[in-house]
């Protein structure tokens, strides 16, 4: 048993949360991993409200376990009226991908839900705090989808320097096995946020071919690229990033370059299985350095308990007797 002061706080087993990623983290993959021991967390950013009350609903079918819903909006009246929905379908944990304003903290702890904030520099985790959320995710560049600059290693100690004290910091970006999980725990952090390895799952809902380019990419066949959203995303390399790498001067700013990418057909992950006219050498598939390590599709319960398995036995490895 792994217990941590994540596992305390969120009322799991295993400190290993389930990222939620837009257009994959669905009812069947959170509620898979909130049921192993784990926290699901519902990727909603792509959905509308009525596809998240379902989903949400859906995954109470499945699972008494706790769970969060991931929202990406920067729009805070559109952020109030998800986070009142979600309040209202039972969600225990709001995650915020974005800055959340401190009236949606303050209406989430009126109703004892949990919030957290994804961060990406010690400066995001500071202000996430003194706002008043309750544990952050600190996200190195190595994560698949958007990501910022600087990698986990140095990430992950620096944001537990900067509020470990106050809130639980949970590691993200480029952890893969039991044996990132020991070194985030090492680094200080009290958990991991996991993305990529979770979409490599029969749960997981994906775009066409999504699975199998994770199977075949290695770890440098990613890169940060803005070619599907006209901000900085990390995703498996292709003929699109190579043409935006060639005309960067084609890119429009956020959202506009997502439209041109709808329009061109080179992205489909909000309609998942269910896309059609996917070209697997075009299409996007955002993806963290930790796919290199992807050589199979695993249960999601299988992958909670590796996780914690591989990783009691890193620490052990770590600490001898001596
Ligand atoms: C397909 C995909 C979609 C994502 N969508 C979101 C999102 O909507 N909101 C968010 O906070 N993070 C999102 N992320 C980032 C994850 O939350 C997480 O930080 C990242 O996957 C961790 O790195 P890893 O992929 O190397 O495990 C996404 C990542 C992927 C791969």
């Amino acid at each position: 048993m792994l217990r941590t002061r994540l596992t305390d706080m969120l009322g799991i087993e295993h400190p290993v949360m389930l990222a939620g990623m837009g257009g994959v983290s669905y009812h069947r993959l959170v509620a898979a991993v909130s049921e192993a021991g784990g926290f699901g967390c519902l990727g909603a950013g792509a959905m509308t409200s009525e596809q998240m009350v379902d989903e949400i609903r859906k995954t109470k079918d499945l699972t008494d376990k706790p769970f969060g819903v991931d929202l990406l909006t920067a729009l805070p009246d559109q952020m109030m009226q998800n986070v009142q929905l979600l309040i209202a379908e039972g969600a225990p944990v709001f995650v915020a991908a974005l800055g959340v304003p401190s009236e949606v903290i303050d209406l989430c702890h009126d109703n004892n839900v949990l919030v957290v904030n994804m961060c990406g520099k010690v400066r995001h985790a500071v202000a996430a705090v003194e706002a008043g959320c309750d544990l952050v995710v600190a996200q190195g560049t190595e994560a698949g989808g958007h990501t910022g600059t600087v990698a986990t290693f140095p990430l992950v100690p620096q944001i537990v320097d900067a509020v470990g004290e106050r809130v639980p910091v949970v590691a993200a970006g480029g952890i893969f096995d039991g044996r990132g999980l020991a070194a985030a725990l090492m680094l200080g952090a009290d958990g991991v946020w996991v993305g990529t390895r979770f979409i490599a799952t029969p749960e997981a809902r994906s775009a066409p071919g999504y699975k199998d380019a994770l199977l075949a990419t290695g770890e440098d066949g990613t890169v940060v690229s803005r070619a599907f959203s006209g901000k900085p995303m990390r995703v498996v390399r292709n003929q699109t990033t190579q043409h935006y790498e060639e005309h960067p001067e084609e890119l429009k700013p956020f959202p506009e370059q997502m439209m041109v990418a709808v329009g061109d057909g080179v992205l489909h992950l909000p309609q998942g299985d269910e896309a059609e006219g996917v070209d697997p050498q075009r299409e996007c598939y955002p993806a963290g350095q930790g796919v290199g390590a992807i050589h199979e599709i695993v249960p999601a319960a299988d992958l909670v308990h590796r996780f914690v398995e591989e990783a009691e036995a890193a620490l052990a490895r770590a600490a001898p007797t001596r």
